[in-house]
């Protein structure tokens, strides 16, 4: 069993795509091990995305996770990690395989509907920056 961190993503929140989303992970037989609805602020923004503090990116995409309310879920089952990338898609939606989750809503490489963590270590530090273990539900 494997968990991995999951946002819907400030454009993905106001496309009210939320259900939808959830009802890909439910139907793929992932289970949500807990969930909430929360606005980051710019300091919380950048500490979660410092992996591309020198990205020329990092500006836009921290404003972009600060412009609304987010959806953060823990999502557990066997091979997670892998299986919610999958339904994701490629973070450029204009590569992303047809039927994912980016190829059906995302507009742009930044506003992408959805993020993923990459890796068992990067799941673990995404979960412990959005949720305690009180917060987690075995599944
Ligand atoms: P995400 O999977 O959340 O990881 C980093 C995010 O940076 C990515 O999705 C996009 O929202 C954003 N981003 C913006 N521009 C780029 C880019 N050129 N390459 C990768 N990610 C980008």
């Amino acid at each position: 069993m494997e968990r991995t961190l999951s946002i819907i993503k400030p454009d993905g929140v106001a496309k009210n795509v939320i259900g939808e989303v959830i009802k890909r992970f439910e139907t793929d037989s992932i289970k949500i091990a807990a969930m909430k609805m929360i606005k980051l602020t710019k300091t919380q923004a950048q500490g979660f995305y410092a992996v591309h503090r020198e990205r020329p990116f990092f500006d836009s995409l921290t404003d972009f996770m600060t412009s609304g309310p987010i959806v953060v879920m823990v999502l557990e089952g066997k091979d997670v990690i892998a299986k919610n990338r999958k339904l994701m898609g490629a973070t450029n939606f204009k590569e992303a395989e047809d039927g994912t989750i980016r190829k059906d809503y995302a507009t742009d490489i930044e506003k992408n509907v959805v993020h993923g963590s990459d890796a068992p270590e990067t799941a673990a530090f995404e979960i412990g920056y959005f949720f305690n273990d009180l917060e987690i539900q075995e599944r």
